[in-house]
């Protein structure tokens, strides 16, 4: 039987070096704690409050086989953040697996209402900070390794779209396609590129933009896709864009 989708083996020894950013809640932090499950690994996972994560990184017990969780406090919007995060992995690593660039903000305005402030906020972390992250670790990936941009289905070309995500969607929608391009001109490292436009997950992201919504999927249901993708995902497919959603916004 193949590794492929939705089967955990938490027993087999996989030794990935992945890194994570938007882990210290939702679903980055159900996604990084997956990872720290399994056997082998080396997470490192990067918001800017850790508090969390450095629960979940004491209660791991130390042993050769046992995944190590390494927090890192960083603000993706701060001027040469990507230079502290390499500096950070290089320490620990020096060859990535999986990157997956997961941090993102959103604001709920409609056009009238939004600022170049805003603007400037959600650009910065949700499509600056990739292209500068991955930008910055490109010279220490292994072959293959597996970088996954989370996105969001308002960002998925001819997907329903709602009012006050305008600036929200077209930050997303800008991601998915410099995934697409970036697995092209990654190709022949053996890096493939690919994209998660995900659906509604009750997250607190979510519950701050629409508190009266309910959306039918957990962090943890999304986590476990994720985690299953980001090793096995690139076996099968490289500059795509996929849909992973039950529900909208
Ligand atoms: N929930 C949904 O319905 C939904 C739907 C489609 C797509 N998505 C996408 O899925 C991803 C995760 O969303 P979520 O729902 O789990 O949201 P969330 O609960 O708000 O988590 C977002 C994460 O991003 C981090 N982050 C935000 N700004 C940052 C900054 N300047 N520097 C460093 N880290 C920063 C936050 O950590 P700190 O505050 O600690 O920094 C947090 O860990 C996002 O990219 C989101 O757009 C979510």
């Amino acid at each position: 039987m193949s590794d492929m989708m939705f089967i955990f083996n938490f027993e087999k020894i996989f030794i990935m070096n992945i890194i994570i950013t938007g882990a210290g809640r939702g679903i980055g932090f159900e996604t990084a704690k997956l990872f720290s499950k399994m056997k082998g690994n080396r997470i490192i996972a990067v918001s800017r409050n850790i508090t969390a994560l450095q629960k979940i990184s004491e209660t791991i017990p130390r042993g050769k086989n046992n995944s190590s969780l390494y927090p890192f406090a960083v603000d993706l919007s701060k001027n040469e953040f990507e230079k502290d995060i390499l500096k950070y992995v290089l320490d620990r690593f020096n060859k990535i697996d999986i990157l997956i660039n997961n941090a993102g903000i959103l604001v709920n305005k409609t056009l009238q209402n939004l600022s170049e402030k805003d603007y400037d906020n959600i650009f910065n972390v949700n499509i600056k900070a990739p292209f500068l992250l991955t930008k910055a670790l490109l010279p220490h990936f292994n072959n293959p390794s597996h970088i996954v941009n989370i996105s969001s289905m308002g960002g998925f070309l001819g997907s329903v779209k709602f009012p006050g995500l305008s600036l929200y969607s077209a930050s997303k929608g800008a991601l998915a396609v410099f995934s697409e391009c970036l697995a092209e001109e990654f190709k022949d490292q053996g890096i493939s590129v690919n994209c998660l436009s995900l659906g509604s997950v009750q997250t607190e992201m979510l519950n701050e933009a629409f508190p009266n919504y309910k959306a039918s999927q957990k962090p943890l249901d999304i986590a476990e896709f994720i985690v299953d993708f980001a090793i096995n995902g690139n076996k099968y497919m490289n500059g795509k864009i996929i849909p992973v959603s039950l529900s909208t916004p």
